[in-house]
């Protein structure tokens, strides 16, 4: 029997469940930018749990709330009947999105507000009377979660490659041009015209036949792949010269990653529809909301009254326990401007991680508002060996980071100051030093 064969009933997600349960990593409580594991040790989250805990860990102010709310009402449904919350908190998300996103669908996951959103772009141009619009357009390297809508517009392939045949999709190329970019701060500034092939894609397919496109504003999961200057205004504006939905993916940007609310505002580029999710409820209770655009939501709201408008929709779309959470993160968010704080931390944060471009295997740095990736060069024949180092090395030393292959993401809580910034970095920095 193996040494922890009570780890084995729970089939880890994106985890090597052997290679974890053989040696695991546990942690057992979290406050503010700090997790401690089970013996103790104090470990800095410099990735805000997974992109979501944005305003700290343990916020008695959530927790309270959760816990008041499941006192008053568990649970009531919202199919043909409601509840005060969802309608409450979707009026006051609204105030923090740009101009014409007035409109909020609750899901449970940033994978179920990527479905929710394609779904609702193909059933925009059917009520419009262009059901042949089904064609949805991603992008390489994007994750969109891992719904069949996701992985099928999603571009890594080790996403897709298992599950067979998906919807009918094609893919934008990345924007990853490190022949160009390497090291830019920043907006990277070559690659605008990545955005031209979209045109072809349209003149490939026709726009009669296109439904949407959607993108991450900055690619995320794929290791922190920041847009070219000038390319999301660029897709905004062949998808509005041809009539295709815009949706952007802000599942990871959203709930002030960038030092703006949305991704959109920081880039002034207002897509049609949003997704977001995580940060939602600062990760408390899992939740995620998609945002239309008046003119999206309107063309729904043009049969009879007695219809369905939406054949779509979660048992726990709006979750009282969710909303309590969201609005208590809302609260926190507000009163703590951290919605914006990121732009005050953003200029340390990367004139920190790019003094590091000069220690060994660091192959490219790449970072915007408070999310940041270093690429290394992988091992000659173990791709994804050195990345599972530094994430072993820096536990070791206290310090959290996300590693996917040799990419290692940072993405800590907007909380963060200037004294964990400088132990995160140090810390980094000696680990870099040493890895083989
Ligand atoms: C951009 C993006 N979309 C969707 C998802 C999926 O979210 P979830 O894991 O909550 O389903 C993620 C998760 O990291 C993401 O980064």
């Amino acid at each position: 029997m193996s040494p922890h064969s009570d780890l084995n009933a729970f089939w880890m997600p994106f985890t090597a469940n052997r290679q974890f349960k053989s040696a695991p990593r546990l942690l057992e409580r979290a406050e503010g930018m700090f997790y401690w594991d089970a013996e103790g040790k104090e470990i800095l989250d410099s990735t805000a749990g997974l992109w979501c805990v944005n305003a700290g860990h343990g916020r008695s102010e959530i927790s309270d709330a959760i816990t008041a709310q499941t006192r008053r009402m568990d649970f009531a449904p919202t199919f043909q009947m409601g509840h005060s919350l969802p309608f409450l908190f979707a009026d006051r998300l609204i105030k923090h999105t740009s101009k014409g996103l007035n409109h909020v669908f609750f899901t449970n996951s940033g994978s179920e507000s990527a479905d929710t959103a394609l779904k609702m772009a193909l059933a925009y141009h059917f009520v419009r009377g262009e059901p042949q619009r089904t064609l949805l357009i991603g992008r390489e390297k994007a994750y969109h979660g891992v719904g069949f809508g996701g992985i099928s517009v999603g571009g890594l392939p080790n996403n897709r490659r298992a599950f067979g045949n998906l919807l009918t999709v094609d893919h934008l190329p990345h924007t990853l041009d490190q022949e160009r970019n390497r090291f830019s701060q920043g907006l990277p500034l070559y690659g605008v015209e990545k955005a031209d092939a979209l045109e072809e894609l349209i003149h490939k397919h026709g726009a009669e036949h296109i439904a949407a496109v959607i993108v991450e504003p900055v690619a995320g999961s794929a290791g922190v792949i920041v847009p070219p200057a000038g390319y999301l205004q660029r897709l905004r504006d062949t998808c509005t010269e041809h009539g295709i939905l815009l949706i952007f993916d802000e599942v990871i940007t959203g709930f002030g990653r960038l030092g703006t609310p949305f991704a959109a505002d920081y880039f002034g580029v207002t897509p049609d529809i949003m997704t977001t999710a995580k940060g939602l409820t600062n990760a408390a209770v899992p939740m995620g909301a998609v945002f239309s655009s008046d003119t999206v939501h309107d063309a729904f709201m043009s049969g009879p009254t007695e219809q369905i408008e939406f054949f779509h929709g979660y048992t726990y779309s709006g979750h009282p326990l969710a909303c309590a959470a969201g609005l208590a993160a809302l609260d926190i968010y507000e009163k703590e401007d951290l919605l914006h704080r990121g732009s005050l931390i953003a200029p340390s944060f990367a004139e920190m991680i790019h003094s590091l471009r000069d220690l060994p295997h660091v192959a490219d740095i790449r970072n915007l508002g408070l999310m940041a990736a270093i690429e290394l060069e992988p091992k000659v024949g173990e791709p994804g060996a050195r990345g599972y180092e530094v994430l072993l090395k820096s536990l070791e030393l206290g310090l959290l980071v996300r590693a996917t292959g040799d990419t290692i993401a940072l993405s800590p809580p907007l909380i963060i100051e200037m004294s964990h910034l400088d132990r995160l970095f140090q810390t980094l920095r000696e680990v870099l030093r040493t890895i083989s």
